[in-house]
């Protein structure tokens, strides 16, 4: 299934095509960086970030509700999990710069909470979870952690994850970050 996060129509196309079929996890996972300062942040560059980190998770997880309630019909549970960035800290802001990544992935925290809310009466838990620095494209693999690695430690959080876990905040390693 193909699906470009920042063009509704092509999400709502992949759900169509996994119409009726239960999702038990989504994974949030595609995102954008644009390293622009103070100074060279453009209007358009500050959309760009929004549209893909911050609307796109939350397009998709509307889109694939019937799913993921499909699964909780089946197994009792679904789980969302939004791969966002402890660049959307407010707290943990202590560098500046970044305007765009870090303001969409603080909203994508803010969509995640709500959506927290929202979805615990249908039994889906929704997660955000920072992946540390990682070696990827990205950052031109510059990270310090191995995309496996955090795959695997990410993985876990979710396995181990409750329902009265949905909202939280966790960097890989298991801790919670700070708003
Ligand atoms: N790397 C880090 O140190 C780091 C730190 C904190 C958080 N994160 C977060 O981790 C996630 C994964 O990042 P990464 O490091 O793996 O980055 P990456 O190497 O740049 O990969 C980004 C991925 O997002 C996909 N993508 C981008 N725009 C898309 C769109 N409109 N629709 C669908 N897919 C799209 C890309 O697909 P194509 O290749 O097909 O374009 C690519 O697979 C992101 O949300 C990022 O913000 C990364």
């Amino acid at each position: 299934v193909q699906l470009d996060v920042s063009d509704e129509a092509s999400i709502l196309k992949a759900a169509e095509e996994l119409k009726s079929t239960p999702i038990d996890l989504v994974i949030n996972n595609a995102g954008i960086l644009y390293g622009h300062d103070l100074k060279t942040t453009t209007k358009e560059d500050l959309m760009k970030q929004f549209e893909i980190n911050s609307v796109g998770p939350f397009l998709v997880t509307r889109a694939f509700l019937p799913n993921l309630k499909q699964a909780v019909s089946d197994k009792g549970g679904a789980i969302v999990a939004q791969v966002t960035s402890r660049m959307g800290s407010v707290e943990d802001n202590t560098s500046g710069g970044y305007y765009g990544y870090r303001a969409s992935k603080s909203a994508l925290n803010m969509l995640n909470k709500s959506l927290s809310i929202d979805l615990k009466g249908e039994k889906i838990t929704s997660l955000l979870l920072h992946p540390g620095y990682v070696k990827t494209d990205m950052v031109n693999n510059m990270g310090n952690v191995e995309p496996a690695d955090t795959a695997a430690s990410m993985a876990k959080i979710i396995e181990n994850s409750k329902l009265s876990d949905s909202g939280k905040f966790y960097h890989f390693e298991g801790n919670i970050l700070p708003w």
